[in-house]
């Protein structure tokens, strides 16, 4: 498959761009509102990548660009912005898959706390902004984007999925399957995604509570 990384050039986009180059055969393109944005970010994931011994191409193009030459697209951008993002490259998706691993939250002096936009989920904002018909997953929600982005580490993470339909369960699953350390569960469709994304300002505050815990993700026994 190809994988778009939108907004792949922030922190969750370069976890997925560097984990998906080096262990799988699915094309990457780290997209961006700013095209030469896109290609320094894809310049600098294949010296990563380099300097852990793996030849990997990564393409760098403009959100849209990127889009339309994908089988898969990953949301990568804060949640404030994701409908914005997707109705930029509404008319270049095609029959790709959308895949959203955002996240709403607000912080007080408690910690972080889940803020889900009032269609139920950040899942769903996402379903609601794609054309008709998109298949859409929610996905990647429990990832610590700091120990994805480091190759030397490895991990040892369930991921939720979450999906509209067969086609974007599927392809999501491929994709899990083929990082090594990530295991797939499929949790229900779009409505369930809540549940997904309501665990991540948890691990957030479980980081902050307890020493020597950080960059957590979840495992189910
Ligand atoms: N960080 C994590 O550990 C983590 C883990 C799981 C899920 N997530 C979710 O993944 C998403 C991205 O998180 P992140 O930490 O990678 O975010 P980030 O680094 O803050 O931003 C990602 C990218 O979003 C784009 N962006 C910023 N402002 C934008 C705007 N106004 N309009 C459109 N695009 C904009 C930027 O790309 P360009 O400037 O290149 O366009 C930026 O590089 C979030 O929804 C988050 O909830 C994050």
């Amino acid at each position: 498959m190809h994988v778009a990384l939108l907004g792949g050039t922030g922190d969750i986009g370069e976890g997925l761009a560097l984990r998906l180059a080096r262990d799988t055969d699915h094309a990457v393109t780290v997209g961006s509102r700013d095209a030469e944005k896109a290609g320094d970010a894809a310049g600098e994931y294949e010296t990563i990548l380099a300097d852990h011994g793996v030849k990997a191409t990564v393409e760098g193009a403009e959100n849209a660009a990127a889009a339309a030459a994908a089988d898969v697209a990953v949301c990568c951008v804060p949640a404030y912005h994701l409908t914005d993002t997707i109705e930029a490259v509404a008319d270049d998706l095609g029959d790709a898959v959308l895949v959203s691993p955002a996240v709403g939250m607000k912080s007080d002096e408690s910690g972080m706390h889940y803020n889900p936009p009032g269609v139920g989920s950040v899942t769903e904002l996402a379903a609601a902004a794609a054309p008709d018909g998109t298949p859409v997953a929610g996905a990647f929600h429990n990832l610590a984007a700091g120990r994805l982005g480091t190759l030397s580490a490895d991990l040892d993470w369930d991921v939720p999925i979450v999906a509209s339909d067969d086609t974007a369960r599927e392809a999501v699953v491929t994709l899990v399957e083929d990082m090594s350390g990530l295991r797939p569960l499929v949790a229900g469709d779009l409505s369930n995604a809540a549940e997904i994304e309501g665990l991540t300002p948890l691990l957030i505050n479980l980081a902050r509570n307890n020493d020597g815990m950080h960059d957590l993700g979840v495992k189910f026994w």
